[in-house]
């Protein structure tokens, strides 16, 4: 089991990593559970092959499911009514330890549900998908999406213990767990070029589920993001901005697909770093040859790295448009990540959006 502390003063927590643990969960949450029994949010898809598991690992403690259905759109008003209601009806306490069951919808569903509940009380990730082990789980950002747009209400709310599995990830769709890695490959290229070499390797047995590979790959992606998250806990300072690499990019593609099937969140965001790399060699910060290798290795994986693919080509202004409504604007200007190279990710506040427009016109 590999141990990555985030240190954020009284706030700070541990994250636990190792093939097998959610056997051993009494062992990490029966200090956390009152009366014998925890409230577990979770979905009806991640419950029904997991819920079990879950029980079993806990011993004598009972496991109380508050589910809700899969999919983005429980993470709404309705959804946070309903398990905030559930929460109360069972008597939920401030010191209770709330769990949070699932991918990353429930991780931040269920987390800004604990931020608000009483004012406040505890949560535990446990999360079960790649995307929500490498990313969501880890960093204290809770939220809902609503009319204007998506997560933009929610909390910062830190867990106190986050505790990863990478064996639930077996009765996971390998395009979302193609999607999840694509998160681990970004961590990869805003700091770590020797973990991008060592995916590069390696990447093949991460995606085939081989436990020694996956551990070790999640854990060098969370203790990327708990570093980070350790330097600017609420996105002030510039540096979690850095975790947006291929984000701004990610979410005009995913505007532009209309939130669907037709393109998942790491699926954008694989497209999204391809084009973040191309857009610095143009602005000739960054070598071809590392856009190269970046392009090779996400396609590699089965993931999208030609807005043909989509067909999205010839669409600047469209996508560009997009980005006008990304919240992490600041006096109307987008903020991009930008690269030197693989593992050289930098914010820069200058760019002008009709150049993007015009870039992403002519890409491929
Ligand atoms: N808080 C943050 O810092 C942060 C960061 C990145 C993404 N997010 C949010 O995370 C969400 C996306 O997370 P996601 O990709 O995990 O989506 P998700 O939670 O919708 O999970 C994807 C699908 O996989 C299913 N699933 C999850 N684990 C499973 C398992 N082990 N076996 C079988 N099925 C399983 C789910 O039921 C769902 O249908 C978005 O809402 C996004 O905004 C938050
Ligand atoms: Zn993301």
């Amino acid at each position: 089991m590999e141990t990555i502390k985030v240190a954020l003063g009284d706030r700070s927590y541990d994250i636990l990593i190792g093939q097998g643990l959610l056997k051993r969960s009494a062992e990490f949450l029966a200090p956390l559970a009152r009366e014998d029994r925890l409230l577990v949010v979770s979905d009806e898809t991640v419950w029904s092959p997991l819920g079990m598991r879950l029980q079993a690992g806990l011993g004598g403690i009972e496991a109380v499911p508050i589910l809700v259905p899969a999919g983005e759109e429980s993470k709404s008003w309705a959804g946070l009514a309903s398990v905030v209601d559930a929460l109360l009806a069972h008597g939920v306490e401030r010191k209770d330890h709330i769990i949070a069951f699932g991918g990353g919808v429930i991780g931040d569903l269920a987390g800004f549900a604990a931020a608000i509940v009483n004012r406040g009380c505890n949560f535990v990730q446990i999360p079960t998908s790649l995307l929500a082990q490498v990313d969501s789980s880890v960093g204290g950002k809770t939220a809902i999406n609503v009319a204007a747009g998506k997560n933009l209400v929610g909390a910062f709310h830190q867990p106190s213990l986050v505790l990863v599995d990478p064996s639930l990830l077996d009765t996971l769709d390998p395009r979302q767990v193609r999607a999840g890695y694509a998160e681990i490959v970004k961590y990869a290229l805003i700091e770590d070029s020797a973990l991008f070499d060592w995916l590069e390797a390696e990447g093949t047995k991460v995606l085939a589920g081989d436990p020694t590979s996956r551990t070790r790959a999640i854990a060098a992606a969370v203790a990327g993001k708990a570093r980070i998250v350790e330097a600017d806990e609420r996105e002030t300072s510039g540096r979690r901005a850095l975790l947006n690499l291929g984000h701004t990019f990610g979410h005009a593609l995913e505007a532009e697909t209309g939130y669907s099937d037709r393109l998942l969140h790491g699926e954008a965001v694989a497209l999204g770093c391809v084009l973040a790399f191309d857009f610095s060699v143009l602005r000739g910060l960054c070598s071809e040859a590392d856009a190269d290798r970046v392009r090779a290795h996400f396609a590699s994986a089965g993931l999208p790295t030609r807005l043909a693919e989509l067909g999205l080509n010839g669409c600047g202004d469209a996508l560009a448009a997009h980005m006008t409504h990304d919240k992490k604007r600041e006096g109307g200007r987008t903020a991009f990540i930008l690269v030197r190279g693989i593992g050289q990710a930098f914010v820069d506040k200058e760019i002008e959006l009709s150049e993007v427009a015009k870039f992403l016109d002519r890409a491929a």
